[in-house]
């Protein structure tokens, strides 16, 4: 299979593992994907939930977390692929963030749940990579313009992301449905209008898709499309490396047809995680906000309908009957866990 080149660094698989929030995809599984040549991604969100000053000194606690959990990642890749980090737009202190990952020696930053409109601003200066990613040809057209004409930058690589991803959806609910089984047309329309921009600004721009991406022949399928790449989160979930509870690994191999749902998250858009007695019986029921992390720019505690983060943190811990559980479409086909190396040679196989 040919491999990723973004600038001067390259990824001897095109596989991308997308980044997983929180807790999900840190050092252990980031490590892992780039160790086999492909672009491990660390979430940074939350990342420094489990440190012991999280709930005091959060922003500190996420910083010196980022920090050590990149650092390991490298560690563990010896030198082979990419390490990526994955910075959601919404989320406070994404300078930070961004920062934190320059210091620290990341490759690239991939960024979405929202359109990272001032993440060349922020990375000003640094070699560091940059991707956003985009659902839409209107998206792409709005992100790329203005970084070419406020910061007079090229995204490094771009992510499409389509509606059977896992985690926060750049689609209204409506349009999930609608786009679900029917998106490769979307695919090429992107493709289409990044060739041009490409031309116009005379740098190739590599382009991945991920969303419900499964088996090899899914694999060849995009490539043969004109990707460059594919980036793959939910398998990764069910890998020894992944650093999730087992619990949670555990629910993606019991998950059923049907039972990956769109759940309205307080972010502000939909996503899709499992349709677990948190999402019928507690959110309906109604729960009341009583701790603050101050962890996205836009968000009343009084008017939320949960917490994100708590709802998330149950879900790294184990707890996943009390947990937002995000999980891809293809969520239910997952029948085992595997190891990384293996994952990628069943997804590679020519
Ligand atoms: C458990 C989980 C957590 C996720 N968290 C994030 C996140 O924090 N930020 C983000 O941009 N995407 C997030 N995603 C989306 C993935 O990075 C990826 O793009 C998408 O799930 C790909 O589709 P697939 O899961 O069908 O392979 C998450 C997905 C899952 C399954």
């Amino acid at each position: 299979m040919k491999k990723l080149v973004i600038g001067e660094l390259e990824a001897k698989v095109p596989i991308i593992q997308g980044g997983m929030g929180v807790g999900i995809s840190l050092s252990s599984l980031a490590g892992a994907v780039a160790k086999e040549g492909g672009v491990g991604v660390i979430s940074a969100a939350q990342p420094g939930f489990r440190e012991p000053d999280f709930y005091t000194n959060t922003k500190q606690a996420n910083m010196r977390a980022l920090a050590r959990e990149i650092k390991k990642a490298k560690e563990i890749a010896g030198g082979n692929g990419i390490i990526g980090v994955n910075i959601m737009v919404a989320v406070t202190n994404y300078e930070g963030f961004v920062q934190c990952c320059i210091e620290n020696g990341a490759d690239i930053i991939i960024s979405g749940a929202g359109l990272p409109m001032d993440l060349p601003k922020y990375a000003q200066g640094s070699s560091i990579k940059l991707a956003p990613i985009v659902s839409s040809v209107k998206a792409c057209k709005v992100v790329t313009s203005r970084w070419l004409k406020k910061n007079n930058k090229v995204p490094d690589l771009i992510v499409i992301e389509g509606p059977k991803a896992g985690g926060h959806l750049g689609f209204k609910a409506e349009e999930v449905a609608e786009k679900k089984d029917n998106f490769d047309a979307d695919i090429k329309e992107i493709l289409q209008y990044i060739e041009e921009f490409s031309k116009q600004v005379g740098k190739k721009i590599p382009v991945a898709f991920g969303g419900g991406v499964f088996s090899n022949e899914d694999v060849k399928h995009y490539l043969s499309m004109g990707l460059d790449a594919v980036q793959i989160a939910t398998r990764f979930v069910a890998t020894e490396e992944c650093d999730a509870d087992i619990r949670f690994k555990q629910a993606y191999i019991n998950a059923k047809k049907g039972d990956a749902v769109i759940v309205q998250s307080p972010v502000g858009m939909p996503g899709r995680a499992l349709n677990n007695h948190f999402i019928k019986d507690t959110v309906p029921a109604g729960i009341k906000v009583t701790r603050c992390f101050n962890c996205l720019v836009h968000c009343d505690p009084k008017t939320i309908p949960y917490c994100i983060s708590k709802a998330l943190f149950n879900g790294a811990n184990g707890d996943i009957d009390d947990a937002l559980v995000f999980c891809g479409d293809n969520v239910d086909r997952i029948n085992k866990i595997t190891t990384v190396k293996e994952l990628i040679q069943e997804l590679t196989a020519e």
